[in-house]
Formats: C-alpha cells, structure tokens, sequence
C-alpha cells in the first residue's frame, strides 16, 4: 500500500489535505488524474444504478438539513464510535479497533458493557501510540457528526446543524417528493452520490477511514415483507459490479456482520481484499426495514404512507440500502489494477491495468520525435481530433520509452505514436499497455 500511496502522490491521484499547511489527518485531495479516475467510477457506478434501472432516479440532495433530521435519524443519540484516552499524554485511540490489532475480536455496535468488559481485560497489553505507556480510561461512546453553524438556528441559540453524517438522508427526506412528480411506483430505486462527514477517532490507512469521504448509495423501496428476494438479488449485482469493472475474484468477499447497526435488520459487507490491510469493508448492504421513513414521519409529522395505485394498500415501504465509499472503491481498483514487471531487460515496470473504462486518460499521443516539426504538427492534429471523444494527453517530453513507463503508471490503455511511416501513409503506432504489443491503424479506426 505505501507503494501505492507514493504513486498516487507522484503522479498527481491523491494528495493530502491542505498539505502546505502540513496537512489535516482524515483529509485528501483528489489530483487531475485522481479526479479522472474519480469521475470515471461514478459515471460507471451511475450507468449501472441509473441508466440501466428502468425504476431508479437519482437525485442530489443539499448537505445541511433541518437539525431534527439528524435526530429522527437515530444518529444525535446512537451514532458513535467506542473511545479510549491515555491518561499520560492525553491521545485518543478507537477501542474496536485496538483490540482487533492484538486479535481481540470488538466492533463499535456490540454494547457499553460487552466492549468495557473486553476493553479492561486485555488493554494492559496495548501502548500508547504516540507515548508508548500503558494507562487507559474506560471506554466511552464518542459521536461522530461533525457540527457545523447556519445562521437560521444558529443565531436563534438553538441546535447545532450537522454535516450529513450518511449521504442517504437527502432520499428519505425527498420520498414523497418522488412519488408526488415522477411517475413510479414501489418497487422503486433512489440513487445518489454525495458527501459524509465523521469525526472519526483516529483516521487511518489512507483513503480508507477518513473524515470526509463520499457515498454512492442506492435505496431500493419494497412492499413490506417484499424484501427478501430483491435482496438477495441486489447483493449479488453490486458483488458482480466490481468483478465487471476488473477487480479478481479472489481479491473481494461478501460478509454478513455480526452485531447490526441501529437502523439495520440485517447488513452484508462488500469486502476487498486491500494490500497491508486484509479484507476490509469497501460497500454495506442494509435491510433497513421501516425504519428510516417511519422516524421522520414521527419527527416531521408528515405522513409518509404509500398508497398502493391499483390496490389503495396503504403502508409504509421498507428499504435495501447499499452504500459504497467512492473514496474506497477508488482504492480498490487502485490496488487491484497496481502491477509491478519485470522486463526483459532487468528493468521494473510499473503499470496500472485499469479496466479502459476507468483509465483516467485513454489515449496519449506522442511525435516520435520532438525536433521534427512535421511529426509534431501531425501529432497535434491526431491529439485534437481524438480529444474531441475521448480524455487524451500530448507528450513530447524525454525518450519514448520514458514517455511510455509514464502512461503506463497512470493506466493509459493506448499510447499512440506519429513517427515517419505515418507522414507516408497515415498509419499510427498504437501500443497496448498491457501486452506491450504494437499495431498500425489508421486514425479513423481508433477508438
Ligand atoms: N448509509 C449507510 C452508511 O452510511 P456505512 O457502512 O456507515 O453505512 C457506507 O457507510 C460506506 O461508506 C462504507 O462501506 C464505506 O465504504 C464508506 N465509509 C464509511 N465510513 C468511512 C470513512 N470514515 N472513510 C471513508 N469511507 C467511509
């Protein structure tokens, strides 16, 4: 993984956030190539939620909403993380997570008495990570929304407004508004990628535990007890997502969790198998009943019943959630497409075998020569007419062996070439990244 942290940061993917400042743990910055590769996986993630769902909408939610939401929610009262200081110097560590490192098996759901009991048994053996003495408080719950200020309440002396501490309250709020203006009926799907913010403990692993990230979610609205089938079909779809994009088989898992958070009725882990840290959750999969849609119409005092068209059934509908951190997914392919070469010649390769729908640029075009006008002047023309299409990049710089290691690195699935053959006969040389091999095509017949 630092591998691949230095490669994000060497070649402008992932950088950390407000880094001239000496950076902020939890926050990060998303390069041009970074923001390419970005894009391309929502874009793929919105094709197959969106486009390819006849009853799904997307919608995109503001990020500050009415603070009650926030407490009909469930996440002002329940939504926190279990939290330990050091009495010598004062730092905070995740209990969880302390004791899944010595092989003690806790997470943030199980209750006050389950994780203090496991915590005071067995924290004798777990240093401070920044003093390396041993003397820790009991464990407390610590709540992760992040508090921000907005003059309507602020002003009024009221609440504290919240950062949307899960992107997927936007939908619930905007059910009924749904139903009332587009023409669908349950079942029916919502998508949506937007912002989170967590004051997480103790942000770690790069872009795997942050404190703002984004979430691509989709809640899908059944018919009471209707939830079983869709279910199962859902997983099994957002699992083949990732294999249809390139990740291997062996590298992702699906799991069942064991202690279930407050809204849940059951919840499935997407796992990816990442480098340095084990399989760990990349996208959660949650039956979440009624739950969401009946704590707002207790809050708002709205009635949120769904009235069957053809039956005049009146119910409220349950929801299957999936959530995937974009951030996470990012690392994922990033991880998955890494691969390191040898060559014939001794020499290391480093390529990004990103599936070509996600490569941040699809074609680089170079002149084989920089000091040849005429080669320069027609690899121009063949940057420009391809840029019309596709995300391409002109490179004259260095030899062209360097030129190609450089797309290679970055995942460039084609590096096309304008050398003297081309002035006779139009023909370019197109190298794939992965075989290395090369053929000559004529303009037209790319892409
Ligand atoms: N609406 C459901 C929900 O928020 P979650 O399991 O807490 O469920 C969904 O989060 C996804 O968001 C996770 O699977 C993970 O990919 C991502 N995620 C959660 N916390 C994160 C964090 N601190 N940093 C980066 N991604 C995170």
């Amino acid at each position: 993984m630092e591998d691949i942290i230095n490669l994000c940061k060497r070649r402008g993917f992932v950088w950390q956030g407000s880094d001239i400042y000496g950076g902020v743990a939890g926050l990060y910055d998303f390069g041009p190539y970074g923001t390419l590769l970005l894009n391309n996986i929502k874009a793929e993630w919105r094709r197959s939620n969106v486009q390819l769902k006849e009853n799904y909408v997307e919608i995109d939610s503001a990020m500050f909403k009415e603070p009650k939401v926030w407490v009909a929610s469930g996440h002002v009262g329940g939504f926190s993380d279990p939290l330990s200081e050091c009495r010598v110097c004062h730092a905070r560590v995740r209990v969880d997570k302390e004791l899944g490192k010595i092989g003690v098996e806790a997470d943030e759901k199980m209750s006050d008495t389950e994780l203090n009991t496991l915590w005071e048994v067995n924290n004798k053996s777990i240093k401070c990570p920044v003093c390396g003495k041993i003397d820790w408080t009991r464990a407390r719950m610590f709540n992760l929304l992040v508090k921000s200020n907005l003059g309507d309440f602020t002003d009024k002396g009221e609440s504290p407004v919240y950062l949307p501490g899960e992107a997927c309250q936007g939908i619930y709020l905007n059910y009924k508004n749904i139903i009332d203006t587009c023409r669908i009926k349950v079942p029916f799907g919502v998508a949506q990628i937007g912002k989170a913010f967590r004051n997480e403990i103790s942000p770690r692993n790069f872009l795997f535990r942050c404190r703002e990230f984004e979430q691509a979610d989709t809640q899908y609205f059944v018919k009471p007890h209707e939830n079983e089938k869709p279910y199962q079909k859902i997983k099994q779809e957002r699992f083949d997502w990732y294999l249809g994009l390139g990740i291997r088989k062996e590298n992702l898992r699906l799991k069942q969790h064991t202690h279930l958070v407050f809204y849940a009725n059951d919840a499935w882990d997407i796992e990816y198998n990442f480098p340095s840290y084990g399989f760990d959750e990349v996208e959660g999969i949650h039956d979440r009943t009624d739950y969401d849609l009946t704590q707002h119409m207790k809050y708002s005092g709205v009635d949120l019943n769904y009235v069957d068209p053809v039956t005049k059934e009146k119910y409220i509908p349950w929801i299957l959630e999936t959530s995937a951190g974009v951030g996470r997914m990012f690392l994922a392919f990033l991880a998955d497409a890494y691969t390191l070469e040898e060559l014939a010649d001794g020499a290391t390769r480093t390529v990004l075998k990103l599936d070509e729908r996600l490569a941040p640029i699809k074609f680089a075009v170079f002149p084989l020569l920089k000091n040849k006008p005429e080669l320069v002047k027609k690899a121009r023309e063949v940057y420009a007419k391809l840029s019309e299409k596709f995300v391409c990049e002109f490179d004259d710089n260095g030899n062209i062996g360097k030129r190609y290691r450089r797309q290679d690195e970055i995942g460039t699935p084609k590096c096309v070439v304008v050398d003297f053959q081309t002035l006779e006969d139009g023909t370019l040389a197109v190298r794939d990244r992965d075989t290395m091999a090369q053929v000559r095509v004529q303009l037209e017949e790319l892409g």
